[in-house]
């Protein structure tokens, strides 16, 4: 018998590159997965297109729909486990995820962040800011980092970096071409060996066995 099939949300607020190469080794068979929904804080994100285009549920869902705080998160988690999500991909995504969510899901949400963090990282640091910063610093090195979520930006366990030369005359469109590859080729793969059960959490470390 098969394992069982991880069925995945996907938050993102823009443009969706890293969902779409997520969702092409799905498609493939490459990934256990299954992508549940696809959920914005925005109305109508490129990624919905992209979604829309496999017959995969898109959910516009934004704290300013709700009269309170509490009402947004029982929303969200109503909409979760609706779907029986196991997991949740965040893609882009630019909202804090509120803590009784994360709480909820915890170690069982990750992250791309397009940088190395602790470096690059935190409130604001979000898209060509990021690369603008990392230019500006002069840093000869700069990547990814694959990480769980917790209820501060970019903060959580870290499940993967990948390192990549900045060179001196890099504009951060370049770096920001070059970590961009880094995602598309990671962030799949982190996704694959969490529906294959390959990462692991223990004494609060991540654990990743590689056959
Ligand atoms: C990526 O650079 C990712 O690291 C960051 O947001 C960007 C999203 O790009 N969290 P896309 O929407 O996946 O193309």
């Amino acid at each position: 018998m098969g394992a069982r099939v991880l069925k995945i949300a996907v938050f993102a607020s823009g443009r969706g590159s890293n969902y779409e190469a997520i969702q092409k080794q799905i498609d493939t068979g490459q990934i256990n997965g299954q992508t549940v929904c696809v959920i914005s804080d925005r109305a109508k994100p490129t990624v919905f297109e992209k979604a829309a285009a496999r017959n995969i549920p898109t959910h516009s869902i934004n704290r300013k729909q709700f009269k309170t705080g509490d009402d947004y998160v029982e929303h969200l988690l109503k909409i979760l486990a609706g779907y029986e999500t196991d997991l949740i991909v965040l893609a882009g995504y630019l909202k804090l995820i509120p803590a009784p969510v994360v709480k909820a899901y915890y170690h069982r949400m990750i992250n791309i962040h397009p940088a190395l963090l602790p470096n690059f990282g935190g409130k604001g640091y979000y898209g060509m800011n990021v690369h603008r910063a990392v230019v500006e610093a002069g840093v000869n090195a700069t990547g990814i980092t694959i990480h769980f979520v917790d209820e501060h930006y970019d903060n959580g366990n870290v499940i993967l970096q990948k390192e990549v030369k900045v060179e001196p005359d890099d504009t951060p469109e370049m770096v920001s071409e070059k970590v961009l590859k880094l995602e598309h080729k990671y962030y799949p793969e982190v996704v694959k060996l969490l529906c294959d059960n390959k990462i692991k959490i223990k004494n609060n470390k991540v654990v990743v066995e590689n056959e």
